[in-house]
């Protein structure tokens, strides 16, 4: 064979397997549902953001997995959305405000299932660390209003390190720690895991090494199980390419964000394909942030 056959064959797999229908390993959430699953028999999962665009720009590939019609373990999932700033920074909040309602449209979480926020103690501030305690006296009443049983957000380093972002993960661990005594089924919640740099662009490999690692972990966890327990434990959103176009359509609604660089993003970023999660869990009585 000659180079130009053996790269075009490499080059037609890789694509075709990037391509394939969504893969997705949300059974943890689905423990999730059985747990909590004595009040309204199925998973409700509250998606934790703080800018209008988060919810494409990093979670799309978790929220399209947990709504698709195709997944065998969906369960009934019900995907809530709280933003919690209206992405003010250079007062463009109430256009923004619309963008985002018109991109969870996309999505598919429609009114009456999304809330965006507007509070002077949690004001878009690239250079600010919210409190934890306001953020979770902000999400509490969310939380126990709508029976969530599920809680998803971003993790200690926020995928691009902004202390909003960062913040909110000792939020819900102060929600999750204060319903652990209050509460008969208190929420699980869970953090985006942040890749290093290197990995966080690798586009359009991205779901393919991605949906690689699964297949080779579900062999693996079939033929010799403790080798790989744990790992292959936490839950795994890969899109396939119907999924990557309803993310990219759903970054389109945010008209006042769309700046050159989006489209390096689109093109290179690993979380428009692939989210991995990391269990979070509630934090000592009077910890935090
Ligand atoms: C952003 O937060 C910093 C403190 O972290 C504060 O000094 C600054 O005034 C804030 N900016 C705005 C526009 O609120």
């Amino acid at each position: 064979m000659s180079t130009v056959s053996v790269v075009l064959f490499l080059v037609s797999i890789l694509l075709s397997v990037s391509f394939s229908p969504l893969v997705s390993r949300a059974d943890v959430f689905a423990q999730t549902h059985s747990a909590g699953a004595s009040r309204s028999g199925s998973s409700r999962i509250l998606l934790l953001t703080a800018h209008p665009d988060d919810e494409c720009m990093f979670f799309a590939p978790t929220i399209l997995g947990l709504l698709a019609d195709s997944e065998p373990r969906r369960l009934g999932s019900e995907v809530f959305s709280l933003c919690l700033s209206i992405g003010d920074a250079d007062g463009l909040g109430d256009i923004r405000r619309g963008e985002l309602a018109r991109s969870l449209d996309v999505l598919g979480i429609p009114a009456g299932r999304r809330w965006a926020l507007d509070r002077p103690d949690l004001k878009d501030n690239i250079t600010a660390m919210w409190d934890s305690r306001v953020i979770a006296a902000a999400v509490r009443p969310y939380v126990l209003e709508n029976h969530i049983t599920t809680i998803l957000t971003f993790d200690y380093h926020g995928i691009s390190e902004h202390p909003n972002h960062r913040s909110l993960v000792y939020g819900v661990a102060d929600v999750i720690a204060s319903l652990a005594v209050d509460a008969s089924q208190p929420p699980r919640a869970f953090a985006l895991l942040t890749v290093p740099l290197l990995q966080k662009y690798t586009g359009m490999l991205a779901p393919f090494l991605a949906k690689a690692y699964i297949v080779i972990a579900q062999h693996f966890t079939y033929t010799i199980p403790e080798v790989v327990d744990g790992h292959v434990q936490s839950p795994v959103f890969v899109s396939g390419i119907a999924q990557y176009q309803k993310a990219i359509r759903a970054m389109l609604q945010h008209h006042t964000q769309l700046e050159w660089f989006r489209w390096l993003y689109v093109v290179f970023s690993r979380y428009m394909w692939v989210n991995e999660w990391a269990e979070i869990l509630p934090s000592s009585p009077g910890g935090g942030a």
